[in-house]
């Protein structure tokens, strides 16, 4: 009956202030192959177990599926609480179910794909479920037939340069891990939570409008008639790319990224994301929506 705290690998969340009560530390590894067919292998993994070592396993074993998911920082069991996802590919598309501890009964209850109702950095963990559950496992279906996804335009980009004849998931999962080193600091040597913020989706008359003042507007369409703006873009646009007040600041790679130089506060990161947010607000009239999660 005493208050704590659960968590993951600790990356995508801004501390403002001290935790109450007591921190548990998600540790609970182990990677099994429960199950295969032909086509496919189902592989449970312990929530504790770290996301890109559940990565390179499935490269050493040749199990197809999170390639461009490599270098995600985090605990395999976060990844389906906000539906991790990078280069064209989600955790859902190779989500198989979840086994999770429901704190108020105790007991171990199971969660299918669609129990989990996963969206855009999003599921039923941040939403009706928000701190109710502990994610104790996840088992992913992967392919052991690779269906290779390089339509994101920088991971075509970075297979020419280098010079890969062969296709494989190797090659998928380095093009990824050398995109994201380019672009993306590294937490361990600079503080922050990758991408401060979601992707901003409008209508699509919105985007008519916005479209016409600033015709270099970066976007992609969806699946549901709307379109996703690249918020990265709309930050840099409103010349906060390579900010730095004290310790904190706008990646000068990505402006996605806020990054902590060393002694910033908590509070100083979110008065400072507060400030992005009205001065994009200000000038192209859209709304950012904080992603990580602010303690
Ligand atoms: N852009 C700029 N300036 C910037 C950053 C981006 O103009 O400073 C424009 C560029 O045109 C670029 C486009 O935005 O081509 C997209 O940028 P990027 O490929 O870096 O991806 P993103 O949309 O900014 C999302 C995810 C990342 C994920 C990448 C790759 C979200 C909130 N972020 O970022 O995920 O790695 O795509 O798929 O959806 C994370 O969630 O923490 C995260 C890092």
């Amino acid at each position: 009956n005493k208050p704590f705290f659960i968590l993951g690998g600790g990356s995508n969340i801004l501390f403002t202030g001290n935790v109450r009560g007591t921190v548990f530390k998600n540790e609970i590894l182990g990677i099994e192959q429960v199950s295969s067919d032909l086509d496919f292998v189902y592989v449970k993994v312990g929530a504790g177990v770290v996301w890109h070592e559940l990565v390179l396993y499935c490269l050493e074993y040749g199990f197809a599926g999170i390639e461009n998911l490599a270098l995600i920082p985090g605990c395999t069991g976060a990844a389906p609480i906000q539906n991790i996802g990078a280069y064209g590919v989600e955790l859902k598309d190779v989500f198989y179910a979840l086994e999770a501890l429901h704190l108020a009964t105790g007991e171990l209850v199971r969660f299918t794909k669609t129990d989990c109702q996963f969206g855009y950095r999003e599921s039923v963990f941040k939403q009706q479920h928000k701190g109710a559950f502990v994610i104790t496992s996840v088992t992913l279906k992967l392919s052991k037939k690779a269906v290779y996804h390089t339509g994101y335009g920088a991971i075509q980009k970075e297979l020419e340069n280098m010079r890969v004849d062969q296709l494989s998931i190797k090659a998928i999962a380095r093009a990824v891990m050398n995109i994201r080193q380019s672009k993306l600091p590294d937490p361990r040597m600079i503080g922050n939570a990758g991408s401060f913020f979601k992707n901003p989706e409008i209508s699509e008359t919105e985007y008519g409008r916005l479209k016409a003042a600033w015709p270099d507007m970066v976007a992609y369409s969806t699946a549901n008639q709307t379109v996703k703006l690249a918020a990265g873009w709309l930050i840099e646009q409103a010349g906060w790319k390579g900010f730095r007040e004290g310790d904190a600041g706008v990646h000068e790679k990505q402006a996605l990224v806020l990054v902590n130089y060393g002694k910033a506060s908590g509070l100083e990161l979110l008065a400072l994301s507060q400030r992005i947010q009205d001065s994009v607000f200000q000038q192209f009239g859209v709304t950012l929506e904080r992603e990580v999660n602010i303690l």
